[in-house]
Parts: C-alpha cells; sequence; structure tokens
C-alpha cells in the first residue's frame, strides 16, 4: 500500500527501513527522498513507534 504518493513510497518500503533509534527524516533520506507534502508524515512516525514497540516486546523476554 502506498503511503507515501508524492515520493511513491509503499508501507514496505518504509518498514524495511524503520530500525530502532531512526527518526522520521532518517527514514526518508535511507529512501533517497525527503517528505513533500508531508500528509505521509504521521504514518511514518507511526510506523516507528510500533517498530520501537515490537523491539521492546522482543527484548524484555530477557
Ligand atoms: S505523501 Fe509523502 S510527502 Fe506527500
Amino acid at each position: 500500500m502506498y503511503i507515501c504518493l508524492c515520493n511513491a513510497l509503499t508501507d514496505r518500503d518504509v518498514r524495511a527501513t524503520c530500525e530502532s533509534g531512526r527518526s522520521v527524516s532518517m527514514v526518508y533520506r535511507s529512501l533517497g527522498c525527503e517528505p513533500q507534502c508531508g500528509k505521509c508524515v504521521p504514518f511514518v512516525r507511526q510506523m516507528l513507534r510500533e517498530q520501537e514497540g515490537a523491539n521492546a516486546e522482543i527484548g524484555g523476554d530477557d
């Protein structure tokens, strides 16, 4: 599913770059682009939060 129409980024593209400690701007930069209209920024931020939560759960088992 496209989440950024300006840069033709899909949720898969973004998820692949969502690593712990990354900022929204780092995600765009690693994909070789930058926000244009900004409508997708909340979605990218949400995906980063979800990734942080998933990492916390994985790390919490030990
Ligand atoms: S939809 Fe991503 S910058 Fe416009």
